[in-house]
């Protein structure tokens, strides 16, 4: 069975128990300032664990593309990856413990047809100082699984195993929530005790893989690769508040496995770039390299590194995250970077990230159409990025090894201002600067990497400062330009954005906007499809404000005072201290999308804008439509 088919059977599993199954969020989370990648299937799924209604229902399942940027260091291991495919389902105050743990067993050890021998199991051990109890009963419903002489152990460093085959763990373990330990869980976050599956890859591992692991005990938390985790079950029953927990008004369950895991363990492979799911990854890079993966020990970290990196770029690049300098698209520059460095390492000097990311797009085109509809755009992506890079790479080596060889490798010589050059002459992010610095043997500290992070980024920081400066320069003369057709659309989108505001209700929020000189385009939270009663009265607000013909205004204002004003926007930590403010109307009324007020909107904006109003034309919506959970779409048109 191929590994879609495990996509599939875990869909097809929770649709037979009644679940709704829902499409993959985009990698780029919508309308949520406080992340930058989607990370895990609950991500998108917050506001329904917190009791919002969910329009699908009370039972939901998914397969949720993740990117975890926090596991790029870890990549090269065994099981790691920086993307991966999150199987997961979800009782929203529906069923509990009971149903979730027995269907767990069935879909492991029935569906896939896990050995249930090499089964694990662990539970939260509880904290009396938070309040929260030990979870006895998710321990004895897997007991009842395994049968009566299954031991539960009360898990120590010191004790180790012990025979167990379920443990229990403190909340370092056995306690989810998206910031982690109850301690980092700011006020309102929900989050609870968990219990996690685990796959036994064979006790030689723990000798086999890293010798380092030989000598301690291991268990199925340790590192040592024996043991592979392969679901968690969250009991999302608490939310965090100013004093401790409370309870939430509901008790949900938040399941989440890789798929990569899921298929190792029915290959009973404990290397997941070995499994069938890697495959044709694995041999466009053989192809291009003329190694096998596996055959020399010193390639494998290359290899894994090369296969994680682009399969993560091509799916970002995909959702949006194009290479640059900045938020996600530096992630995307720094994986695509790394492994052309590590595909250097394997010996390939000529272009290649082409070939592999059409790879990656034929391994997944079924399951995520898009990659194949938007194939050649993601290609050309890759070459760009590529040839950016290549032209300095080798330079960059040698003016690298120069470097060291100034300073006597003492890394405590390189200041931030080298280390950002060395990245604008030749394009090494700091990250792969510090992995360059291990690779020729440089002794380096984790005190000393935080402190040369930090001079990097003040560097790094004050130019992207400069540049932006440079940017709203050549914007002023812009605003002007009213023939321009995007302009155009793109202060109908304020207007629309104001009167969806009115006609809808304050919930709703811009989730995403795009705007083409065909059409606009502008994605917004809401739980409904609109009426065509909703739909008739959005268009007459907004072509009644066209015709009144606001003038249009920008002014530059603190945050704070934006906020003061009114003004619509993220109020995250993506905005400078000074933001742009457009106001359609008076600029010192308030706004009200009401086409007899002397005021409409005032939204937080780059710009430009038309002078305006009268200058957009006539705004008709041709679409609205679903695009996730709680997400409507509206292409709009001006005639
Ligand atoms: N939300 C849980 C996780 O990511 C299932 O592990």
């Amino acid at each position: 069975m191929s590994p879609v088919d495990y996509r599939k059977k875990f869909l097809d599993f929770f649709a037979s128990k009644g679940h709704t199954i829902l499409p993959s969020a985009s990698l780029i989370p919508e309308n949520d300032p406080t992340t930058l990648f989607t990370g895990s299937g609950m991500q998108p799924m917050v506001p329904f664990l917190l009791g919002q209604k969910h329009p699908a229902g009370v039972r939901l399942a998914d397969s949720q593309k993740c990117f975890r940027s926090g596991d790029i260091d870890e990549v090269g291991d065994n099981r790691h990856t920086t993307f991966f495919e999150m199987l997961g389902n979800w009782s929203l105050g529906d069923y509990f413990k009971e149903e979730q743990i027995a269907w767990m067993w069935e879909f492991l050890t029935g569906e896939v047809g896990l050995p249930p021998e090499r089964l694990y199991f662990t539970c939260f051990r509880g904290n009396e100082a938070l309040g929260i109890p030990r979870d006895e009963e998710s321990a004895k419903l897997w007991q009842k699984l395994l049968g009566s002489d299954a031991k539960i152990v009360d898990f120590s460093d010191r004790d180790g195993m012990q025979g167990g085959r379920i443990f229990y763990y403190d909340e370092k373990k056995n306690w989810w929530s998206r910031s982690g330990v109850p301690s980092n869980m700011p006020v309102g976050e929900p989050g609870g005790p968990d219990t996690e599956m685990f796959y036994d890859f064979g006790a030689e591992l723990q000798l086999h893989e890293k010798s380092v692991w030989a000598s301690q005990s291991c268990h199925v938390n340790c590192d040592c690769g024996r043991f592979s985790e392969i679901g968690n079950n969250v009991f999302m029953q608490y939310v965090k508040t100013d004093t401790g927990f409370e309870q939430l008004p509901q008790k949900n369950v938040d399941f989440g496995g890789g798929l990569e895991r899921l298929v190792a363990a029915r290959e009973n492979s404990s290397d997941i770039f070995t499994t069938e799911l890697f495959q044709k990854l694995r041999e466009a890079i053989e192809q291009l390299c003329g190694k096998k993966y596996g055959a020399a020990v010193e390639n494998t970290y290359a290899f894994r590194v090369v296969i994680d990196h682009m399969r993560a770029a091509t799916f970002l690049i995909a959702d949006g995250a194009l290479p640059s300098n900045k938020d996600q698209g530096y992630f995307t520059r720094r994986l695509i970077r790394r492994a052309v460095r590590m595909g250097h390492k394997l010996g390939i000097t000529q272009n290649f990230a082409d070939a592999v990311s059409r790879a990656v797009i034929t391994a997944y085109a079924d399951a995520y159409p898009d990659l194949k509809s938007r194939e050649e755009l993601i290609v050309a992506e890759f070459v760009k990025e590529e040839n950016k890079f290549r032209v300095t790479l080798d330079k960059g080596l040698k003016v690298f090894e120069k470097q060291l060889e100034e300073i006597s490798a003492d890394v405590s010589k390189m200041s931030g201002q080298w280390l950002f050059d060395f990245y604008q002459n030749f394009g090494f992010p700091f990250e792969l600067i510090i992995e360059e610095l291990q690779m020729k043997g440089a002794t380096i500290t984790e005190e000393q990497i935080g402190k040369m992070s930090t001079d990097f980024s003040v560097v790094f920081e004050a130019h992207k400062n400069l540049s932006r400066a440079g940017a709203a320069q050549k914007f002023k003369g812009g605003l002007g330009d009213t023939s321009d057709i995007s302009v155009r659309y793109h202060t109908a989108t304020h207007l629309l954005h104001a009167t969806l505001k009115k006609v809808l209700g304050e919930h709703v929020q811009q989730k995403g906007s795009n705007i083409t000189p065909e059409r606009m385009r502008f994605d917004f939270s809401h739980n409904e499809k609109m009426t065509p009663e909703q739909i008739t009265e959005t268009e007459n607000i907004i072509n009644a404000a066209i015709q009144k013909d606001y003038q249009v205004s920008c002014e530059e204002m603190s945050v704070e005072q934006a906020r003061e004003k009114k003004a619509i926007g993220l109020f995250g930590d993506t905005y400078g201290d000074q933001v742009k403010v457009y106001t359609v109307g008076d600029v010192n009324s308030p706004a009200n999308a009401d086409p007899t007020a002397s005021t409409f909107s005032r939204e937080i904006c780059g710009g430009p804008h038309v002078e305006h109003t009268a200058l957009i034309g006539h705004i008709k919506i041709i679409k609205e439509e679903a695009v996730s959970a709680g997400v409507r779409r509206i292409k709009a048109i001006i005639e």
